[in-house]
């Protein structure tokens, strides 16, 4: 492999410079954190999975005009992307009650909620992602009320057609994080989504049975990530699988 250089490595991606200036190249790895990092294991073809199907996501995003920093797959494990300047914030749509929300107000995990609820996080292990409120954002300089509302609008549109392409499949998108980062054209900046859109950052239930397809599965220890995140695919007609050759006959299962 062509030697070239880290820009950064995280802990399920790694980036490199990109061959051109303004780009680089998204790794996706195998590991698999929750709890901040306290619980760590290697998952085989996951990488392979969040690739292909923030891909999926991403190209789906941008072909109903939502902006986003994907340029295209190079193969198994790696994406090209814009390089964006990243606003230090998760931005996370919720639907139905699930995970901290949750715990933190008393919610029953499943109820539907009255209407998507923004949340907004500040990306910073060593304080464990704190949630923040827009006065915070706006006071400590991570943000501006004009980015604010971008990001709003932007969590809002993927939402709907997230929500949309889940639901096609027979899964409800329960809720879901983004990052967002600046692109600066001239004078002038626009908001991206940047990173990834997989079920290593949605919660994913099956309609009919509740079944969870996402990264609650390793969370909380109830099953096979990897199988969980094939299934995904396979309803999305995202085929995965692959031992060195994309075509050919497939094993239906
Ligand atoms: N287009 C981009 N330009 C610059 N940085 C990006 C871009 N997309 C994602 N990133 C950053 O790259 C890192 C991806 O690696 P990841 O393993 O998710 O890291 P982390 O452990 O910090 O979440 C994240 O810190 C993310 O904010
Ligand atoms: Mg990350």
């Amino acid at each position: 492999m062509a030697r070239r250089r880290m820009v950064y490595e995280g802990k399920a991606k790694i980036l490199y410079e990109g061959p051109e200036p303004g780009t680089l190249i998204q790794f996706f790895k195998d590991d698999t954190t929750a709890g901040n990092g306290e619980k760590h294991e290697l998952i085989d073809g996951k990488g392979v999975l969040n690739n292909r199907l923030s891909e999926h996501f991403m190209e789906g995003l941008a072909s109903i005009g939502v902006p986003t920093h994907f340029i295209k797959r190079l193969n198994m494990r790696e994406q090209l992307v814009r390089a964006v300047e990243m606003i230090p914030l998760e931005v996370v749509v919720r639907n139905v009650a699930a995970g901290s929300m949750s715990k933190r107000l008393g919610l029953e995990e499943g109820a539907p909620l009255p209407r998507p609820i923004i949340e907004f996080y500040l990306k910073n292990d060593d304080l464990g992602d704190p949630i923040v409120s827009e006065e915070h954002i706006i006071a400590f300089g991570w943000a501006s009320q004009q980015d604010l509302d971008d990001m709003v609008s932007l969590g809002l549109r993927v939402n709907d057609f997230m929500s949309g392409m889940m639901r096609g499949v027979g899964i409800r998108l329960v809720d879901f994080k983004i990052e967002i980062g600046r692109v600066f054209e001239g004078d002038f900046q626009r908001l991206v989504v940047a990173d990834e859109i997989s079920p290593d950052s949605c919660r994913l239930w099956d309609i009919e049975t509740g079944q969870k397809l996402d990264k609650d599965v390793f969370r909380r220890d109830l099953g096979n990530l990897a199988d969980a995140y094939t299934e995904v695919a396979r309803r999305l007609g995202v085929m995965p699988r692959s031992n060195g050759s994309n075509t050919g006959p497939k094993l239906v299962h």
